[in-house]
This record gives structure tokens, C-alpha cells and sequence, in this order.
């Protein structure tokens, strides 16, 4: 018993002892463990640094080997990894991305830390400061990575002095690192890993890739966006016998693939995207060696070459290749059927090789596709192809995403092309030729459930809405344009309303009321177009929208007064051509995103309610074919983005001369057929100074046209006709550039939240040109008009006027103009209309008017002219009609010959000038030529780089526009196949 509980005792006491000489050997560790000194410069660095999330809560205490973050060496006690990313330290905190980051300052005792062989600052936010000297002194590093830390300014050069690096990363996307003298790197001989991406390097690339060439042991080289201007001719890589990932992407090469990279047999990374790659690509047979590639990217260049070329020369990669992206080139040429051999893709790309209509891969798709078994992603939207889809794309049972897009295709798409895809989660089809049907039984259930985008477009799917849809739990958007649906929209998608993304079912059939029950309040900025349709009854409040297009339906009632406060998320509403009436709500003033109003074409009553100062987001107004009444409310002006301002055809009365102040940006202004009176506006080029678009017709307004016209430097339409003016025509009319520089449409960029980016916004308003009312489009004839038509000047037409070398339509008609038709009008070399009729004009027709070559349409009658007919080019096709009330006109158009004028006279002359015309003529054509293979060359950036030329004011916003678009695709470029490989294909 004593025995027993004595040596209970000692067992107890012996634990004791045991215990805490175990806690006294673990303290005494950990205290020799965390070097002092070092705790110390530890603590200065976090005193110094911004921790908003207060994720270094743990940095307290003697145990700072034990802090987060914090490694050390555990026979020495030195610190030897110091990582401050956040996706590592501040766990915790829920929402990491969201989370702020570190930042502040780095205090200068990190240098005490000697030891340090891995430093990690990445993804703070240093406040745009230098990278500090001293991380320069840390030669024990091995891994340093300051990638995503928003330092800027020069990469300091004693970096070089950290030999022992194998890891540098000093990538960063939004910050502007630069470097100019790069011969420090070649000291880093030993780094497998370097990653300078969107560092600005303003060495030449030559140099750059010498150094390059001395690190042997290199695996990763990552200089995407660094501003390279060129690719060495021979390899820069001879030393390194095992480099796998080379990302060049984002530099602006302006050259062919150089035949030396088909040579790197270690590569299993390529990336080239945006890196304006140009001309064909020599040809690959025989010489692609690049046997491990993995991941080809080569998207957004200007690529020329055939596919089936190209997928036979590329065969070695056949099992290797994984992901193939050669989307945004100008490739052509079949798909081969040995493309079926590439069993490990994961991911083909050739979206948007048409650069024009008649361009980009072309043929059916080869029925070997349905090898393609590991195939998640497939996108061949914009190119050539046609033919019927083959069946066998059904087999493709990972298939996630299908982008069949804007080709040609032709036939029936059946239940079979679905059979197996139970994957799918995006669809999209569409045939520009209207020559596809999708045809499923009405019982079909497909293998796929969570369907969350379809888009088919220009496909026969109706009449009745497709049944399969209703399977599908999780379906955000529906995309269903021009697909022959008619009927009621079917009541389960108002259950689904509340997660809807898109909801697009314009020009289809649909013929029903707007449904109430339908509840749009998806997050994710919810959109619902049902233009080009049957609808009817009244306009409907669906709270959360963000664009609503209900244009041409036959909705009647009363505008809601309520909108602004309802639908107070609106960007997009159109609501024209439809039978509304009432007044315009003034409570739309509360929509304060609101960018693009369109109520054109309604029976609407009353004034313009007073859109004021808070509508700052507003673009375009179109309230044209109504029936408005009074003035434009002067705060129309201090809508700060106004492009366009669309009136015409309304009873709008006021005094014009007062209207306008300081609106700066507006662009059009029309005004057509309404009841102005006054003058043109005051002090125009101080009130409108970048107004292109100036239509003025049909009202009532006096005065005479003001020379502050001609200093408007971007008008290049302006219409005045039928007014009241009188006066002569300004003489400085030539002076005005707009008229002198090529036109091409009025293309506005305007934010789609369909695409989430800018997309080019073509109007739907009209202008009268040669006497006929066009609606504006693409396919104008003109868009370069001089209108005075219908009025009362007098005076002379100024001989300046055929300055404006690109004018295409000038109407000076029902005027009473004198003096001759100025003497050089031939240089008028766009003109496609001219009407100078009813007028007091003498004189002879000026023979260089035989030149004008594109002229279709003349009026010269009703004047006093004499002398002869041209008789050469297009004359020859005039009717004499045009001539008439002319008596002294002879020639023989008019069976009235000439031979009462004297010879010697104006005969020779017109002799004299015919061949004249003939050389111009040439030369002429031989510009024409010229410049139509230059544009068929360079395309579609010749529209839009006149149009981002022609205006200055708007150049600034398009730049800015798409610079941000530009460089979030580079970005997206770049990072989405990493993303893609760390999310997606790692795992596989
Ligand atoms: C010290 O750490 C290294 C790795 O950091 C580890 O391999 C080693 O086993 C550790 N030694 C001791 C004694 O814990
Ligand atoms: C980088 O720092 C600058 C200067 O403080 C700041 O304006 C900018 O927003 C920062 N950028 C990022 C991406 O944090």
C-alpha cells in the first residue's frame, strides 16, 4: 500500500520532471533558434509595412522562426525564407483575392537579414516605389520573387550581384518596371527561372538575348510584354540544352516565325500571342522539331498560312500537344483529317481567322474530330467553313464548351451531334448563310444538364421555343436570335428569370404581352433584348436590368413614370419603333449609368424633360419621329459624354441661335425636320467644337451661314437645306479639313455588357443624300456631305469649294446663286452627287468635270449655262434632263450642235484639257489600284485607324478605349494559358 502510493508519487513526479524539462528543452530551443538581431529586423519590417487584413497578428512573441511567413534555418537558427504573399499568410480572411494587400514601405533591416535564401514580396502593393537597393546585398538568395508588388522605376543593377539565384521573378502587369542596361543578368548564370514579363527593357534585344544565351540551365524564360522590338535571326538558345516554356508574347516582333524555334526539341511551352507576327510562315514541313510541345499559342497575329500544311508539318507533336490556340490570324486552307491524331488536346483554338468576307479556314470539319477524345474545348468561330457538321462531334464526351460560330455551315444538326457530350456547359452556333437547322426530337432529353450559355444565331430551332432547354439547372444565358421561334415565350423561363445573364430572342416570331412574372436579378448585370419582334401590350418594370431592347414591336400604352426609380441599373434601353405614347418620364434622370437612350419612332408627347448634371454616363440620345414639342433643355450640355444628340422629325420650336453651351464633346447633332427658328448657332466652334455631323434641314432658320463653320475642324456632314438662309456661302468652306480627309462611317465605340468591352456602335438615324433618305449604315454611299439646298443664298459658289478633295455629295440647289461653276471642279474626285439646279449659274459646264469619274448623279438644270456638253466618261450616261432650262447648253445630249460656237475657241481648249485629264486619269487610277491593295492588305485597320486620325478629340477617347481593351487582351493572352494550365490541365 505505502510502497504502492510512494512509487505513484515518484511516477508522478518523475512525469513532472519529464514534462518540464521536455517544455524547458523546447523554450530553450526555440529561444536559441530565433536569432535576435533578426527578430528584430523582423519586427522593423512589419512596423513598417500596411497590413489592412492584419494577417501578421502572429508576428508577436521571441518565436519568430514560428511566425507565418517566417523560415528558419534549424540547425543555425537564421531566418531563411521570408514570404509575404497573401494567398500564403492571410488564409483566414475569407475572401483572399478580394482582401487588401500588403504594402507601405519595406524598411532597410530585411538586408539584416543575411541569411535569407528565399524572399517572396509578390502581390503587395509597394505604392509604385523602387525596388530597393538593398535586396541587392542579400547574396545568400536563391529565390526571389517581387512579381504583382506595384514597384516601379529602373530594375536596380545590383541584382547581378546575387549569384546564387535560381528563381527571379519581377513580372508585374500594372506597374512600369524598366530596364535599360541588362548586362547584371549575366552574372545570374545559374537561374533556371526568369520571368521579366511587362518589364519595359529598352536594351536591344540583341544584347538582351546574348546574356540570355549564357544561362545553361534555364527551363522558364518569360519576357511577355517587355517591349522587344525584334527576334534574333539564329538561336539565342545554343547554350541551354533544357529551356521548356518560352513566353514572348505581348511584344511587337513585326516579323515571320524565325525558322530557328521549329528547332527547340526541349520546348513543351510556346507562347507568341500578340506579338504582331506577320506574313506567311515558312514552311514548316520537315523542319518542326518541337517533338514535347505541350501548349502552342500564337493567337492575335497576322499569321498567314495553310492549316493543312500546318497540322501535317506539326505531326511529331501529335501525342504531346495539349493545348493549340492560333485564334486571330489569317490562316486558311482545309482542316486535314489527320488532325484527328492529336489524341491529347484539351484545347483548340482557330477562332476568327476571316479577316474579311472571304478569308480564314475553310471546308467542312473533318468527321476525325470525334478522336479527338480529351477534347474540352473547342472554338472555330469566324472562319470559312461549311458543309454539314459530322456526327462524330457527339463523341467528344469531355467536350465543355463548343464555339461553332459565324461560319457557313450547312444541313441539320440532330439529337446524334449531342449524343455524348454530357459535359457541355457552353453552345454556341450560328450560319451566316441561314442554312442550318437544329432539328431534336420534342422528347429529348440531352446527355448534358448544367448548360449554362447557348448562343445559336441565324439556325432554324423554332417554331416552338426548344424544349430541351428546360433540363438544364443551370442556365444563365440564352442567346436565340434570328431562329424562327414563334409563339408565346415559355413560362419555365420565368422561373429561371432570377438567374438569367442574357436573355436574347430578337428577330424571332414571338408574339406576347411582356411578362410581369418575369424577375431579372442576377447579379451579373442581367439583359434582355426582344427586338425585331410581335410584343405587345405595355412596357413591363423589370427592376435589375442593365440593357433593355425592345425595339420594332408593336408594345403600346403609356412610358412608366415610374422607370428611373424602378430600373435605376439601365444602361441600354431602347424601346423604338413601337406604338408608346405619353410623355417622357422625368424620373429617367435617376438612371444614372444610363449610356444609350433610344425612344426613336413612337407617338411621344410633350417636352424633353430636363436631363440633368447626374446623367454623366449618357452617350447617345435618340428621340427622333416623335411628337415632341418646345426647346432642347440646356442642360443637355452638361451631360459630360455626349456623342450623339438625335431630334429629327419631332414639332420641337425654339430659337436655335441660344441653344448650345459648351458642349463639348458632342459629335452629331440632328435636328432634321422640326421648327427652328433663329440663327445657327452662336459661337459654334466654341459651344460644339467637335461636331462632325451637322444636321440642320428642314426648319425655319434665318441669317446667313456663319464662317465659324469652316474652323469646326472634324464636320464633314452638313446639312442646312430647306431653311430660310440668305447670304452668300462662306469662302472659307475650303478651308474645312473634315471635307479633305477620306470618310468612312461614324462608327462610335459604346461598353456592351454582352461582351464586356467596347464595341463599335452604328446608328440607326438617316440623312437625305442626293435627294433620297438613306438610313445611316455601313453600306452608305457617302459620308461626306455639303446640303444648302433650299434657300435663299446668292452670290457666287467660292472657287475654294473644290479644295474639299474628299466630298462626296455637295447640293447647292433652289438657291440664287450667280457667276460661273468655279473653274476646278473636276478635282472633286469623290463627288458621287452633285446638284446645282435652280440656281442664276452662267457660263460654260467646266470640260474637267468629264474627270470626276465616280459622279452619278448630276443636276445642272435651270441655270443660265451655255457652251458645250462634255461628252467623255459618265457624261455619256446622263440623261439630258439634267440639262434642261439651260438654252444656251448645246452638244449631243441636247440634238443641238455646237456649231455656232467659234472654233479655235472653246473647242481647243476642251481638247487641251481632255488629255490633260486622260494622264490624271492614270495616275489616278493607278492611286485607286494602289490604295485598294493596300487596303486589302492592311483591311480592317485602315477604317479604323482613319477613323481614330480623322478626330482629334475623339481619337484620345478611342485610344484610351482601346488601349484598355489592348492591354487587357495581352493580358488575358498571357495569363489564360497559364490559368488554363494550373486550373485545368495539370490534372489531366
Ligand atoms: C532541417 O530541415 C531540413 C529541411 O529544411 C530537413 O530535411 C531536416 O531533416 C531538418 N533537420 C532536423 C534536425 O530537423
Ligand atoms: C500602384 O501605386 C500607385 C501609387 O500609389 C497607385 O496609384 C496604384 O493604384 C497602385 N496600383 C495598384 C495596382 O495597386
Amino acid at each position: 500500500m505505502e510502497i504502492t502510493k510512494i512509487f505513484a508519487y515518484f511516477v508522478i513526479a518523475l512525469f513532472f520532471l519529464f514534462a518540464s524539462t521536455q517544455y524547458l528543452v523546447t523554450s530553450l530551443n526555440v529561444s536559441t533558434l530565433c536569432i535576435k538581431e533578426e527578430r528584430v529586423a523582423l519586427l522593423k519590417i512589419k512596423k513598417d509595412l500596411k497590413d489592412p487584413s492584419n494577417c501578421l497578428s502572429s508576428w508577436v512573441g521571441e518565436d519568430c522562426c514560428n511566425w507565418k511567413g517566417i523560415e528558419c534555418d534549424n540547425q543555425t537558427g537564421h531566418v531563411q525564407k521570408f514570404e509575404l504573399r497573401r494567398y500564403l499568410i492571410c488564409t483566414k480572411t475569407i475572401n483572399i483575392l478580394s482582401s487588401p494587400s500588403f504594402g507601405g514601405k519595406i524598411n532597410p533591416s530585411l538586408a539584416d537579414l543575411k541569411h535569407l535564401s528565399h524572399l517572396d514580396l509578390s502581390y503587395s502593393d509597394f505604392e509604385g516605389a523602387p525596388i530597393p537597393e538593398f535586396i541587392g546585398y542579400l547574396n545568400m538568395l536563391n529565390y526571389l520573387d517581387l512579381s504583382n508588388a506595384n514597384f516601379t522605376g529602373m530594375v536596380p543593377t545590383n541584382l547581378g550581384n546575387l549569384s546564387n539565384l535560381h528563381y527571379l521573378d519581377i513580372s508585374s502587369p500594372y506597374s512600369s518596371l524598366w530596364a535599360r542596361d541588362l548586362s547584371w543578368l549575366s552574372a545570374l548564370s545559374s537561374l533556371r527561372y526568369l520571368d521579366m514579363n511587362f518589364v519595359n527593357i529598352t536594351n536591344s534585344p540583341h544584347e538582351l538575348f546574348q546574356v540570355v544565351n549564357k544561362m545553361s540551365y534555364l527551363l522558364e524564360l518569360h519576357l511577355a510584354s517587355c517591349n522587344l522590338g525584334a527576334l534574333p535571326p539564329s538561336s539565342p538558345f545554343l547554350n541551354s540544352t533544357s529551356l521548356s516554356v518560352l513566353d514572348l508574347s505581348g511584344n511587337h516582333f513585326n516579323s515571320s516565325i524565325p525558322s530557328w524555334m521549329f528547332n527547340m526539341s526541349t520546348l513543351t511551352d510556346l507562347s507568341l500571342s500578340s506579338t504582331s507576327l506577320t506574313r506567311r510562315m515558312p514552311s514548316m514541313l520537315g523542319r518542326w522539331k518541337l517533338c514535347k510541345l505541350q501548349f502552342l499559342y500564337l493567337s492575335y497575329n497576322s499569321l498567314i498560312a495553310d492549316m493543312t500544311e500546318m497540322i501535317e508539318a506539326m505531326s511529331c507533336s501529335n501525342q504531346s500537344l495539349k493545348s493549340l490556340d492560333l485564334s486571330q490570324n489569317q490562316l486558311f486552307g482545309n482542316l486535314p483529317n489527320s488532325l484527328g491524331q492529336f489524341k491529347n488536346l484539351f484545347s483548340l483554338d482557330l477562332s476568327k481567322n476571316s479577316w474579311n468576307t472571304h478569308s480564314g479556314v475553310s471546308g467542312p470539319i473533318p468527321a476525325s474530330i470525334g478522336n479527338l477524345s480529351n477534347l474540352n474545348s473547342l472554338s472555330l468561330e469566324g472562319n470559312m467553313l461549311n458543309g454539314t457538321i459530322p456526327e462524330s462531334i457527339g463523341q467528344l464526351t469531355d467536350l465543355f464548351s463548343l464555339n461553332l460560330l459565324d461560319n457557313y455551315w450547312e444541313g441539320i444538326m440532330t439529337n446524334i451531334h449531342f449524343h455524348n457530350l454530357s459535359n457541355l456547359r457552353s453552345l454556341s452556333v450560328s450560319s451566316k448563310k441561314n442554312t442550318l437547322a437544329l432539328k431534336v426530337t420534342n422528347d429529348w432529353v440531352p446527355a448534358f444538364k448544367n448548360l449554362s450559355y447557348v448562343e445559336i444565331r441565324d439556325c432554324k430551332v423554332g417554331p416552338t421555343f426548344p424544349n430541351w432547354l428546360t433540363n438544364q439547372v443551370q442556365l444563365n444565358d440564352i442567346i436565340l436570335e434570328n431562329a424562327g421561334i414563334s409563339g408565346e415565350i415559355p413560362h419555365w423561363l420565368y422561373n429561371i428569370s432570377s438567374r438569367i445573364g442574357i436573355l436574347d430572342l430578337s428577330r424571332n416570331k414571338i408574339s406576347d404581352y411582356l411578362p410581369k412574372e418575369m424577375n431579372f436579378t442576377s447579379s451579373n448585370y442581367p439583359r434582355v433584348d426582344f427586338s425585331h419582334n410581335q410584343l405587345k401590350g405595355s412596357i413591363q418594370i423589370w427592376s435589375d436590368l442593365s440593357a433593355l431592347y425592345l425595339r420594332n414591336n408593336s408594345l403600346s400604352g403609356t412610358f412608366p413614370t415610374n422607370i428611373g426609380k424602378e430600373m435605376s441599373y439601365l444602361r441600354y434601353l431602347d424601346l423604338s419603333h413601337n406604338y408608346l405614347k405619353g410623355s417622357i418620364p422625368l424620373s429617367l434622370n435617376k438612371i444614372q449609368n444610363l449610356s444609350y437612350l433610344d425612344l426613336s419612332s413612337n407617338y411621344f408627347t410633350g417636352e424633353i424633360p430636363k436631363f440633368l448634371m447626374g446623367m454623366h454616363s449618357l452617350n447617345i440620345i435618340d428621340l427622333s419621329n416623335n411628337w415632341l414639342v418646345g426647346g432642347i433643355p440646356t442642360s443637355i450640355c452638361s451631360i459630360p459624354l455626349l456623342f450623339i444628340l438625335e431630334l429629327s422629325n419631332n414639332n420641337l420650336s425654339a430659337d436655335l441661335s441660344s441653344a448650345f453651351h459648351n458642349c463639348i464633346s458632342l459629335e452629331t447633332l440632328s435636328l432634321r425636320n422640326n421648327k427652328f427658328h433663329g440663327s445657327i448657332p452662336n459661337e459654334i466652334r466654341k459651344n460644339v467644337p467637335s461636331l462632325s455631323e451637322l444636321l440642320l434641314r428642314s426648319n425655319t432658320l434665318t441669317g446667313s451661314i456663319p464662317e465659324e463653320l469652316c474652323h469646326l475642324p472634324s464636320l464633314s456632314v452638313l446639312d442646312l437645306a430647306e431653311n430660310d438662309l440668305s447670304g452668300s456661302i462662306p469662302s472659307c468652306l475650303g478651308d474645312i479639313n473634315g471635307f479633305k480627309v477620306p470618310q468612312t462611317p461614324f462608327v462610335y465605340p459604346v461598353y456592351s455588357d454582352l461582351t464586356q468591352g467596347y464595341v463599335p456602335y452604328t446608328r440607326h438615324t438617316e440623312l437625305v443624300i442626293g435627294g433620297k433618305v438613306i438610313e445611316y449604315t455601313k453600306e452608305m454611299p457617302v459620308h461626306s456631305i455639303i446640303d444648302f439646298s433650299k434657300n435663299y443664298l446668292s452670290g457666287e459658289i467660292p472657287e475654294n469649294i473644290t479644295q474639299l478633295i474628299h466630298l462626296g455629295a455637295l447640293n447647292l440647289s433652289w438657291n440664287q446663286l450667280t457667276g460661273n461653276i468655279p473653274s476646278k471642279i473636276g478635282s472633286l474626285t469623290d463627288l458621287e452627287y452633285l446638284d446645282l439646279s435652280h440656281n442664276n449659274l452662267s457660263g460654260p459646264i467646266p470640260p474637267n468635270m468629264a474627270s470626276m469619274t465616280f459622279l452619278s448623279r448630276l443636276n445642272l438644270s435651270y441655270n443660265n449655262l451655255s457652251g458645250r456638253i462634255p461628252l467623255a466618261n459618265q457624261f455619256g450616261t446622263f440623261d439630258a434632263s439634267i440639262y434642261i432650262g439651260n438654252p444656251e447648253l448645246c452638244g449631243d445630249h441636247l440634238q443641238k450642235n455646237c456649231s455656232s460656237l467659234l472654233p479655235g475657241n472653246g473647242e481647243q481648249e476642251i481638247k487641251h484639257q481632255d488629255s490633260e485629264d486622260g494622264d490624271d486619269d492614270k495616275a489616278e487610277r493607278f492611286g485607286l489600284y494602289a490604295s485598294i491593295a493596300v487596303g486589302y492588305i492592311t483591311g480592317f485597320w485602315i477604317v479604323c485607324g482613319s477613323l481614330m486620325l480623322k478626330r482629334s478629340w475623339r481619337h484620345a477617347y478611342f485610344n484610351f478605349v482601346y488601349d484598355t481593351r489592348d492591354k487587357l487582351l495581352v493580358l488575358m493572352a498571357i495569363n489564360l494559358p497559364r490559368l488554363k494550365r494550373k486550373f485545368g490541365l495539370e490534372s489531366n
